[in-house]
């Protein structure tokens, strides 16, 4: 075992005015603990708690309404349980010094009429997706969702609005837009799922107009340097969604618009969600990185040894890494000292309870 206590990547740093332990991410997943109103349990206090050894947090994707929900058991952030609920989760990892942003989410047409009393999810365009999705019963198909009314989308974007500001009072040091794996934002932004003929759709200006309004949103409650956003501009899951027909032009667009709008971070899947680092297409992450001028956190797959590289080459700052936080709470601890990390079955990835998700040891 080599110790790597003196690498870089584990050195605190500053990203805007926060003050981080290192520059490990712990990156948000979806973990299905919450209740049918999404509300977190206590042991998700603990269980975010046991990982603050990470420099930060990004906690799971979280509901910004009822409307945005898709999958079974994921928590929300649009009413005051909500709130009180995540005010444990802030509460208990800022007593271990911890930093945590809350991630805003909408599904869009990753979502099912199981999650809406029947009713049909909503999207830019009624185009379905391919495959299945985690409602109540187990999987289920998707269906065709309804296309949202022009002057319905003003009202998403002011959900977004009020779960930024509950984001706000339940502590959070700061928000993560999702605009990443093809749920309502990147719906929106792709020409293959948004065929709209009004001002959110057809050219890239009107398409990248609904992401940048919520962005807008957000910033007004939060302030540019305590909001970062996520995307995964080559990522065709769920949904088996189609690529947008120009993924440069339309993410380097859209990376120098978040750029131009003071953004504290863009957190970028550096491939397809899930899936290995060796998929990636012709698309340069190097490029869209340097579209952007605040802080890159590179996400898929990183070792430690791939992010002193990718630091030293100046093509990232800080590096998230995902499920290697669920077995190893103390992943950071782990890291420095070289010690073997716990691998989680996929059983305990998605709901039942405390076991599996916080009842992992830290080493001994
Ligand atoms: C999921 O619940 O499977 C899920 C949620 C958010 C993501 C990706 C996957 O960004």
């Amino acid at each position: 075992m080599t110790n790597r206590i003196a690498s870089p990547i584990l050195q605190p740093v500053t990203l805007g005015g926060l003050q981080l332990k290192n520059r490990i991410v712990m990156a948000p997943m979806t973990r299905s603990r919450a209740d049918d109103n999404g509300i977190q349990p206590d042991y998700a206090a603990e269980y975010y708690a046991q990982r603050a050894g990470a420099g930060l947090i990004v906690t799971e994707a979280t509901n910004i309404s009822a409307q945005a929900r898709g999958y079974t058991r994921t928590p929300g952030i649009w009413n005051e349980d909500q709130i009180t609920a995540w005010k444990r989760v802030t509460q208990a990892v800022h007593q271990r010094e911890g930093k945590i942003f809350l991630q805003l989410w909408h599904t869009g047409r990753m979502s099912h009429p199981d999650m809406h009393d029947g009713g049909l999810p909503v999207a830019p365009s009624a185009i379905k997706p391919h495959g299945q999705i985690r409602v109540h019963e187990g999987m289920k198909d998707f269906v065709t969702p309804r296309a949202l009314r022009t002057d319905e989308i003003p009202l998403i974007v002011e959900d977004y609005r009020r779960g930024a500001e509950n984001a706000k009072a339940a502590g959070f040091d700061g928000v993560e837009i999702h605009s990443a794996n093809n749920y309502l934002l990147e719906q929106f932004i792709r020409d293959s799922t948004n065929v709209r003929t009004d001002r959110y759709g057809g050219s890239l200006e009107n398409r990248l107009r609904f992401p940048l309004e919520v962005v807008q949103a957000v910033i007004d409650v939060w302030g540019a340097e305590r909001v970062g956003i996520r995307i995964s501009p080559v990522t065709t899951t769920p949904g088996e969604t189609p690529l947008d027909s120009d993924t440069m032009r339309t993410f380097g667009t859209y990376v120098a618009a978040l750029s131009n709008l003071g953004l504290l971070y863009v957190h970028e899947i550096e491939g397809v969600t899930q899936q290995s680092r060796e998929e990636v297409s012709d698309v340069s992450f190097a490029a869209l990185r340097r579209a952007f001028r605040g802080a890159y956190i590179a996400n898929n797959q990183y070792t430690l040894d791939l992010a002193e590289q990718t630091l030293a080459a100046g093509d990232a700052d800080l590096f998230s890494i995902g499920r290697p936080f669920i077995a190893n709470p103390d992943l950071v601890a782990r890291l420095a000292s070289g010690a073997p990390l716990a691998e989680a079955p996929k059983a305990y990835w998605y709901g039942g309870d405390s076991t599996g998700y916080s009842d992992w040891p830290t080493m001994s």
